[in-house]
């Protein structure tokens, strides 16, 4: 009888970068809202053991409280327990000690030690690693590579010595929020600097980092990748026997036009573990948000361009 159970399929989930934000900020946009209430809705309706949320829960969580209270009790009520990782949104970017090609000041929007323990308080510790099933699921944030905070000595010494010591897993699954690389584990580091690299540097992990996590998801049977951040869903790329899944985004779409292969569809994954393996299916968003009305600016905004005048009371 519990061998018959134990192969039984069954099915875990993964989205990211819903990053809704609040009518409570300086800056709002409906769109990512409604986009958000739709994946919610969607997913409430779902059957699973699980779902891993990959990064970019919120739009301004380094600087609201709310904003994390709201995704959080929203989560809540979904049917199945969530896990969840950072991502730059919610806890600061990608390590930078030089400031980048745009108007950013990039070493200014680095992850700072507040934020990555504000998420935990909300949201529990990470890294983190656990077996369900059949499967091992991990996840951790690997933009704090080079930053020298303690969580970043913590993220290594968990991925190297901590995942090569628990329990094997018949799978491995790995949730990160910036892709390890654009194209391919062996292209250069993208330059901070270069007009033309900025996007590229803003969306993949810097050697020798790069190069340090892929051979620690080697090492540690890693079979599935899972990044978010560029909200663009590209076709699964495998090196070195490893699965490399860019995911769609749920708040809005991004670089639609970087990859012929690329789909800019909103949406998340929906992917059931059988026999055969692990099996993922795209879920779009029944419907694609049109909302106007947004207010405040994109991006990274600086300090002195944050007006809370239209924020609602
Ligand atoms: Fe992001």
């Amino acid at each position: 009888m519990n061998h018959i159970n134990s192969m039984k399929n069954w099915t875990f989930l993964h989205a990211c970068d819903m990053q809704p934000g609040s009518p409570r900020s300086f800056r709002f946009n409906p769109r990512f809202m409604e986009n958000w209430q739709t994946a919610f809705s969607q997913l409430k309706n779902m059957e699973a053991d699980l779902l891993l949320v990959g990064g970019d829960l919120t739009r301004d969580g380094t600087l609201h409280d709310f904003e994390f209270e709201a995704i959080r009790n929203e989560l809540t009520q979904l049917p199945y327990p969530t896990h969840c990782i950072p991502g730059n949104m919610d806890v600061g970017n990608k390590f930078s000690d030089i400031e980048g090609f745009t108007e950013r000041d990039d070493p200014s929007l680095n992850a700072t030690a507040d934020a990555l323990d504000r998420f935990t308080r909300f949201f529990g510790e990470f890294p983190w690693s656990f077996t369900h099933k059949n499967v091992r699921f991990s996840g951790f944030y690997a933009a704090l590579a080079g930053s020298e905070l303690p969580h970043e000595e913590r993220m290594w010494t968990w991925l190297e010595q901590e995942l090569p010591s628990l329990p094997k897993a018949e799978h491995h699954v790995m949730t990160m929020h910036y892709p390890l690389f654009i194209d391919r584990p062996d292209e250069p580091t993208w330059d901070i600097t270069k007009k033309e690299e900025y996007t590229h540097w803003y969306f993949s992990i810097d050697e020798p980092h790069r190069s340090r996590i892929f051979n620690a998801f080697k090492s540690t049977d890693v079979g599935i990748v899972f990044s978010g951040h560029i909200h663009c869903r590209r076709p699964v790329q495998i090196f070195d026997g490893i699965r490399f899944y860019k995911c769609a985004g749920i708040g809005f779409p991004q670089w639609g036009n970087q990859w012929e292969d690329g789909d800019p569809t909103l949406g998340f994954y929906k992917c059931d573990v059988s026999q055969a393996g692990i099996k993922e299916t795209f879920i779009p968003l029944e419907s694609e948000s049109t909302a106007e009305g947004a207010y405040g600016p994109g991006g990274h905004p600086k300090p002195e361009e944050r007006d809370y005048s239209l924020a609602w009371k």
